[in-house]
């Protein structure tokens, strides 16, 4: 049994739990304080802990982008999912099984085609229930959404109040991540309330006596209480709040002390002539996130100012020195390092994982006999091959490392 986490194989996948209540605990006040509902999205971390935390234990009033993850969190008793992804002919199945066993399940469209699925499929729905629908708008992501002020989506919005139940306006704020600077991220973060509240209108002038919300924000913007949104009727869903991560620090949403996951790494080879170690994590552990953008700071190697990763492999990292040349002496064989990832919900985490109170241990399930790699083309496939290995058994504890992280010396949300 491990007793500290260096005793772990790397790489290494770890969680902090403490600092993973407090994401969640927060984000809960912000939203009892703005008077908005919080509706997680668990894609980021797609575990029933997780979610359950984030939840304040009610396992109400979620969402996800994977009917795998839906029907994980429907046989563990979570309630009112929102499943927010686009829907096509293939999902209706099993989103009318979902209908069926849940008190509350909602589908999401972004276009007429999601409108036409649904309407196409009205037969099939369980007796009573209608289609509960987020409409998706595009207010300046540029992703997938309504143009609010396309025949679209007035076409849309008739359709589905004539026919179905409109649950929300849906905005996903994806664009407040190009946005570094705060006061610029508040000042759209105004714009989108007002169109939001614009497109309502809208909708209200025509069926006045129609009940539906509003739903709004991504991580950078539901991190910080903005009086913008006291006036927004409705619900929150960001979903990488809960760890935050390189990219949430630099976006300036978190502290460096904010950020939940590391992955704990191993040199495990010199490159004298180049001033290069090789640690056993590559891109498999730690993601090609953030590599294009910004080769030089995609991570932070914590308590080494003057370290970089300066490039991936599958399962080998390469590190050099920011400044000047590494004495790869100073970092011998076997030393430990741990390195915040950018996206921490990009790495291509495969599961041969087992979570022990404080740490979770994520490694390739090709090195485990008998385990079959799952095709890409199915995400979450990792979901339903690692419940069974996941247990809460208190085994270690982040507490136990010796290990003294940086003092948090750059620029981040501010302390409260
Ligand atoms: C539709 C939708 N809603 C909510 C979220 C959560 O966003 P974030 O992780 O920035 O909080 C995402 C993330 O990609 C998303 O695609």
């Amino acid at each position: 049994m491990s007793r500290s986490i260096f005793d772990l194989p790397t790489p290494c996948f770890l969680i902090d739990k403490d600092r993973l209540q407090k994401n969640a605990d927060r984000m809960i006040s912000i939203c009892k304080d703005l008077n908005v509902s919080l509706r997680p999205n668990t894609k980021t971390h797609k575990t029933i802990e997780i979610a359950e935390m984030s939840t304040g234990g009610t396992k109400r009033c979620i969402e996800v982008s994977t009917l795998v993850e839906a029907e994980m969190y429907a046989d563990a008793g979570f309630d009112d999912i929102l499943y927010a992804y686009p829907i096509t002919n293939e999902k209706i199945d099993r989103c009318v099984e979902l209908m069926g066993r849940l008190s509350e399940f909602h589908v999401m469209v972004c276009d007429l085609s999601g409108v036409e699925c649904l309407k196409a499929n009205m037969d099939k729905l369980p007796a009573g229930k209608t289609w509960s629908v987020a409409l998706e708008l595009d207010l300046g992501f540029g992703r997938t959404g309504f143009n609010p002020d396309s025949n679209d989506f007035v076409k849309a919005y008739r359709e589905i109040v004539k026919t179905m139940t409109l649950l929300s306006l849906y905005y996903f704020s994806g664009d407040a991540y190009i946005i570094r600077k705060r006061s610029e991220r508040m000042q759209r973060e105004h714009d989108v309330v007002h169109s939001l509240i614009a497109c309502q209108n809208k909708i209200l002038s025509e069926f006045p006596n129609v009940k539906f919300i509003l739903g709004n924000g991504s991580t950078p913007t539901c991190s910080e209480k903005m009086d913008i949104h006291r006036c927004l009727v409705g619900e929150f869903h960001p979903g990488s709040y809960v760890f935050n991560d390189y990219e949430q620090y630099l976006a300036q949403t978190c502290r460096q002390s904010d950020i939940v996951c590391r992955v704990m790494t191993k040199v495990i080879a010199h490159k004298e002539e180049k001033g290069m170690l090789i640690v056993d994590c590559g891109s498999l552990g730690l993601g090609h996130a953030g590599i294009k953008q910004r080769p030089d700071d995609f991570c932070i190697v914590e308590g080494e100012t003057n370290l970089k990763v300066v490039g991936l492999c599958q399962e080998m990292g390469m590190i050099q020195a920011k400044e000047g040349d590494l004495d790869c002496k100073k970092y011998p064989v076997g030393t430990i390092l741990f390195i915040y990832p950018y996206q921490v919900y990009m790495q291509d985490i495969h599961l041969d994982s087992f979570l022990c109170g404080y740490v979770v241990l994520w490694c390739d399930t090709r090195l485990r006999p008998g385990l079959q790699r799952q095709p890409l083309s199915t995400p979450s496939f990792m979901f339903t091959q690692r419940r069974p290995w996941w247990t809460f058994g208190g085994l270690v504890r982040a507490g136990n490392v010796q290990y003294k992280g940086p003092a948090d010396t750059r620029e981040g949300r501010q302390p409260e």
